[in-house]
């Protein structure tokens, strides 16, 4: 099916309130192919949402590209000035060449390695937290743990990962917010300048991090460098922080949830996937087409935009029984929440392995988590997250 529609889905406004997932089930049950002209986007771009059209927007050899960027914003008329350059908005030999450097730095070995990391982070998270009348999760809880794994990954000095970390809950924490009079932005630019003084030191003295390891690559620019130290940080802090939320979330509202974790009555890996379907946190990605391509009866021509709709696929009646209800032991579970094709997550078992350790933590200490309040959502539309999760624990 196609539509033609007024509505413009890079709108932020639409995706504040839960009625998202009613407008993505009806798309997603029509197969709805959506075209949004002009408007958050300079030149319009269609929609897809269904499990099979987004994983054919993604797939390997479709005839798409990611290096005009890969948000809705972009085009090949307007294109993200790191195509070419960052890892996610790279194609061919550079991308290629990325994966290989940065990839052994997120494998599932070394994230096995960072979990005693994680369990320290989660432990002292939950030391601080568990006696409070009320914990908003979305701010105390979700954010500190990605920050922190993705401090080790980049090598930043013990010294400093504090002030890293905080910088980064705030450059990732919603654009209303403000912290120490900075925006959002700000902080993210106050990340590049620390990176930037962190790229001259490991120049001078390097180690087994992520900025030695592209550092090494002589074919790497500096700006190369910074921008891929800049997609581990997006991408490891920006989408973990509310999947990890969600978990927490689910104890609260999904019954004998917590006990299954606790007593080993749930399988602790298919609920980490149950997590990530049910929150799919990266609500989008763009792609462009690179030749004539036809999506659900749609002849497309050379240079238009498609955005994939995450969140919908991952909740497509043709694809999961009961798609709103949270099943712990859902098998199997075919979610796209790390993307598909050449650009799927590289931080996927490190993503994992964080969920894991904050399910078995929190199962293992409290007895019981309560909503104090609905949860309120960001505005924002490259990510499905919580602006406030506000819920009481009740310690065992
Ligand atoms: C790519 C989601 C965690 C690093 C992606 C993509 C998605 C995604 C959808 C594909 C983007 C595209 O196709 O354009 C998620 C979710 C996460 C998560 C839902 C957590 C729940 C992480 C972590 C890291 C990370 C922890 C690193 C520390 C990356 C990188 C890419 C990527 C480097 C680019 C891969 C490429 O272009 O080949 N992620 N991510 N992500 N993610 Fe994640």
């Amino acid at each position: 099916m196609q539509t033609t529609t007024a509505v413009d889905l890079g709108d932020p406004d639409l995706y504040t309130t839960l009625a998202r997932h009613d407008r993505w089930r009806e798309y997603a049950a029509e197969d709805a192919m959506v075209w949004s002209g002009p408007g958050s986007s300079p030149s319009g771009f269609w929609s897809v949402f269904s499990h099979q059209a987004c994983a054919a927007v993604l797939a390997p050899s479709a005839p798409f590209t990611s290096e005009y960027g890969m948000m809705i914003g972009f085009d090949r008329d307007h294109p993200d000035n790191s195509g070419g350059q960052m890892m996610v908005v790279s194609e061919q030999d550079q991308h290629r060449k990325l994966r290989k450097l940065v990839g052994p730095l997120l494998s599932r070995a070394a994230a096995r390695k960072l979990s005693e990391r994680v369990r320290t982070e989660v432990t002292g998270v939950l030391d601080r937290v568990l006696d409070a009348e009320v914990c908003d999760v979305a701010a105390a809880i979700g954010p500190r743990i990605p920050a922190a794994v993705v401090c080790e990954i980049l090598g930043v000095p013990a010294e400093d990962q504090d002030m890293l970390i905080d910088l980064t809950n705030h450059a990732f924490g919603g654009e209303d917010e403000l912290f120490d009079g900075m925006t959002p932005r700000q902080a993210h630019t106050e990340i590049l300048v620390y990176f930037d003084e962190l790229i001259t030191a490991r120049r001078a003295s390097p180690g087994e991090d992520l900025v030695s390891t592209l550092l090494s690559d002589d074919e790497l620019s500096i700006d190369d460098v910074l921008l891929n130290c800049d997609n581990v940080l997006i991408g490891g802090n920006e989408t973990t922080r509310h999947a990890i939320t969600g978990a927490v979330h689910a104890f609260a509202t999904v019954p004998g949830l917590l006990a299954q974790v606790r007593d080993g009555d749930a399988d602790v890996d298919t609920v980490v996937d149950e997590v990530l379907r049910w929150t799919s946190p990266a609500m989008h990605v763009l792609r462009v087409t690179t030749g004539e391509v036809t999506i659900n009866g749609h002849d497309l021509e050379a240079g238009t935009p498609v955005v994939a709709w995450l969140p919908a696929a991952n909740r497509d009646p043709a694809v999961f029984d009961e798609p709103d209800t949270f099943r712990a032991g859902r098998k199997p579970n075919r979610h796209i929440a790390f993307g598909h094709g050449m650009h799927h997550c590289l931080g996927s078992a490190l993503a994992r392995i964080e969920l894991a350790v904050v399910l078995r933590e929190v199962a293992g200490r409290v007895s019981r988590v309560e909503l104090v309040k609905d949860p309120s959502w960001l505005r924002a539309v490259v990510v499905q997250g919580y602006r406030e999760l506000p819920v009481r624990f009740t310690g065992r």
